[in-house]
Formats: C-alpha cells, structure tokens, sequence
C-alpha cells in the first residue's frame, strides 16, 4: 500500500502541469532588417529565417527608431516595415503562427538610427517626450503583433584606448594640465531619465496583455553609469549584455585586439572583456536568471602592415579597418560566411591572394583569429578577430556555467544563413544552442 500511493505521488508530480523543456536556456535572435536590402548571397528575406527558428525563443526585429523633433518611436523604413508591398513586420510577427512559443520584440535604437542621435539624451532628460516615445512605442508594437519592446538606447559609449606615440604622451600632458572633457557632462540625470522611462514604458505595456520589456546594452556603453540595476531590474524580463566589440577598427584603427574576449588578457583594461560585463549586473543584484550574453555573428577586421609583428598576436599594430566584405559591404566587418571563405583555399591555386591563417584558442578565453600578413609590397595584409561555431559554443557553455538566462545571437543575418561554409544552416546560433 506504502509503495503504491508513493507510485502514485511520483505519477501526480510527473503528470503536473505541461513538461518542461529539454533546456530552459533562452535563445535570443536577432533579426537587422538591414539584411533585407543587402545584394547577392547577403540578402536575407524573411522565409529565410524560418530554418533559424525552431533554436530560437525570441526573435528581436532591429530596428526603430525616434523622430527628432516629435520622440515618437517610429520605423525607420517605412516602406519596407510597414508599407503594403514589403510589411515585414508583419511577415516576422506572423512566424509566431508557425512557432506558437516564439516571442518577437521590436526593438529600438541598436546604433541603427544615426538621424541627431543627440536625441537620445534629450528624451531622457524630457517627461513630455519620454510619454511621446511610451505612447507611440506601445502602439507601433501593438499594431503589428509583437510580443514587447527591446531599448536597445543609444548612449554616449566610453572612451576608446588611447595609444601613446610621442605625439600622443606630448598630447597626453597637455590634456592633463587642462583637464579632460567628460563624454557626458549629464550623467546622472540621464541615467535617472533612463530608469524613468522604463518604469514609463513598464506601466503603459502593462496595460496590454502579455507584453514584454526587454533592454540591450551596447557594446562600450558604460554599464554602471547609465543603468540602475536595482531600479530597473524588476521591471524588464530580459537583460542583454551585447558584450563585443570591446575592441574595433572603427575605434582602434591603429591596434588590432580580441573583440569579444571572454575574460580579460593580459595587461589589458580588466572591465573591457565578457565577464566583468555580466559580473556588473550579477553583482549590482540582477538575477542570473534574466541576464543573457550577447554573441556575435560576424569579425572585426584591421589592415595589417609592414610594421605589424608577423606573429599575429595581439595587440598588434594595425592601419585602418579592413576592406569591407563582398556582401555586408561594411569596412571593418566581415559576416562569418564571408570569413570562412577566407579560411579554405578550394583548389590550392597559385596566384590567388593568400588567404587568412586561422589561430585557435586552446584556452577558451579569449577567442579565435585569424591572418595573413602583407605581401612584399606591403599590400593585403589582415587580421580579424571573430567568433566561430566552436567559440561560439564556449561562450554558451560560459553562461550556463554562470546560470544566465541564456545566449542572444547578434544577428542572423551574419550567420550562415545559406549553409555556405559546410553546408549547415546557422552554424553559429545552432553551435550556442547546443551548448546551452
Ligand atoms: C565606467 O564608469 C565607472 C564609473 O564612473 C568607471 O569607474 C569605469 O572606469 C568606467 N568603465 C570604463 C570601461 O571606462
């Protein structure tokens, strides 16, 4: 009698309630509607993605932005979100027809919205246009069904490093007789804007069933200036740490380095890697539970010359961003599918550029790169830094060791979304997932 109503016990538990996820980690996509308007095999549409989305939990469309002089939250492509003939919008919140469990988040800011980008300062420091932007936020998210609004606020970012050069240690003197100028002279009070708008747009997506709020923090945007975790940590579901691009060509030209090292490398500044970002929020009293790692789809590229040291280890010497890539035609960035077709050489021919030798990491803490130096002529020389499927993984795998949230992938459109590289789909957001 004893064993049986314990046999019953252990079925009441088992049948209680729907059963839970294999993994509970969630898995955050990003979606840069940019990609939409790309050429070739960059061009990304929305049927694309659906091979992307039974891995992911949420899908996040960047983005919209703000109207300068009204602080409406407003699409910034019009004809391709909202107009009839594209509606993407529309086609991304429909997936949720096909994936009943996916959330999709309209987010907004993300570095996409250039126009007077001032503005982002100025509505924080303005009750009027802070209800403005809440009031028009909610319904443009409303209209077109999503699940909730992602900030992905644009704050002023830190300072890169600065590198000394006769020049610049002269220069570095003269600064420190007249003091150096603050990024931002109003600090707190945008901060105190920032944790106004939240609990603003908290309270108004409350009203609506089942709305979300989610923040983004961008890469070199400082953390513990502009959020107030206990403030706001009770009233956003998810917090995700873009925690990349610590180091760029954009703000680095002359040194190229890890762009997302997990833990910080020797004598580097020890805030600028993966863990002192989560290990702000963790320690300022986030939940584990609703802080996500942001992984990045694609590299950060540096022109590499005849000064460079020819090991290839970083920090080394650089000149400029690299060439844009032949698809994402963005100086400095290179997707992941157009890295690694810079990693094999097919047929071994002669005379075609050397293509880029690839340096793991056995450590798993700073990351991969990979290179070639310049020729005799002091051409074509490049070094990128980048996450592949096996860096990837080792982020995934770090943030469930820390009980993270999960792992968001920034973004899809970067990834190999053709199966270009060996044939499988997404490699890097499946690698992430699995490893979760
Ligand atoms: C961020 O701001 C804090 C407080 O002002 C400062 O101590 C810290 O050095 C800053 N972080 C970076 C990476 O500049």
């Amino acid at each position: 009698m004893k064993s049986l109503l314990a046999f019953a016990a252990v079925l009441a538990v088992v049948s209680s309630g729907p059963s839970l996820p294999v993994s509970q980690g969630k898995v955050i996509c990003y979606y840069d509607s940019k990609s939409y308007v790309r050429e070739s095999q960059a061009r990304m549409l929305p049927l694309d993605l659906d091979p992307a989305l039974s891995f992911c939990t949420h899908l996040v469309y960047g983005y919209a932005g703000i109207q300068p002089d009204t602080y409406k939250a407003v699409s910034l492509n019009e004809n391709l979100d909202i107009d009839r003939n594209h509606a993407n919008y529309r086609a991304i919140t429909n997936f949720k027809s096909k994936y009943p469990g996916l959330k999709v988040l309209l987010s907004i800011g993300g570095d996409a919205d250039k126009e007077d980008e001032q503005k982002y300062n100025l509505l924080l420091e303005s009750p009027q246009a802070r209800t403005a932007f809440v009031n028009s936020g909610v319904l443009l998210a409303e209209q077109h069904g999503f699940d909730g609004i992602d900030l992905a606020w644009q704050f002023p970012r830190i300072k890169p490093k600065k590198l000394r050069s006769t020049f610049g240690s002269l220069w570095h003197g003269i600064k420190k007789t007249f003091g150096t100028t603050p990024v931002d002279d109003k600090e707190s009070e945008h901060r105190e804007g920032y944790t106004a708008l939240v609990r603003e747009l908290k309270a108004a997506l409350n009203l609506k069933p089942n709305m979300q709020l989610s923040i983004t923090v961008l890469p070199n945007v400082n953390a513990t200036i502009y959020y107030d975790v206990p403030a706001i940590i009770n009233l956003v579901d998810i917090v995700n740490l873009n925690s990349f691009d610590y180091y760029t060509a954009a703000r680095n030209p002359k040194e190229a380095d890890y762009t997302s090292p997990t833990y910080k490398p020797q004598n580097r500044n020890e805030l600028l890697n993966v863990d002192s970002s989560v290990n702000y929020w963790l320690a300022a009293g986030a939940p584990s539970s609703k802080v996500v790692l942001g992984i990045a789809t694609y590299g950060r590229t540096w022109k590499l010359d005849s000064d460079s040291e020819i090991s290839g280890v970083p920090p080394l010497h650089a000149n400029e961003a690299g060439e844009a890539g032949p698809y994402t035609k963005t100086e400095g960035i290179l997707s992941y599918p157009e890295i690694c077709a810079k990693l094999i050489n097919p047929n071994h021919q002669k005379g075609m550029r050397p293509h880029l030798r690839k340096v793991t990491d056995p450590s798993k803490r700073f990351g991969t790169y990979a290179f070639r130096l310049p020729d005799d002529s002091g051409e074509g020389g490049l070094w990128v830094s980048y996450e592949d499927p096996d860096t990837a993984g080792q982020k995934a795998q770090y943030a469930k060791s820390k009980a993270l949230g999960g792992v968001s992938i920034v973004d899809l459109s970067m990834d190999d979304f053709r199966g270009l590289c060996t044939g499988d789909k997404y490699p890097i957001l499946r690698a992430a997932k699995y490893r979760l």
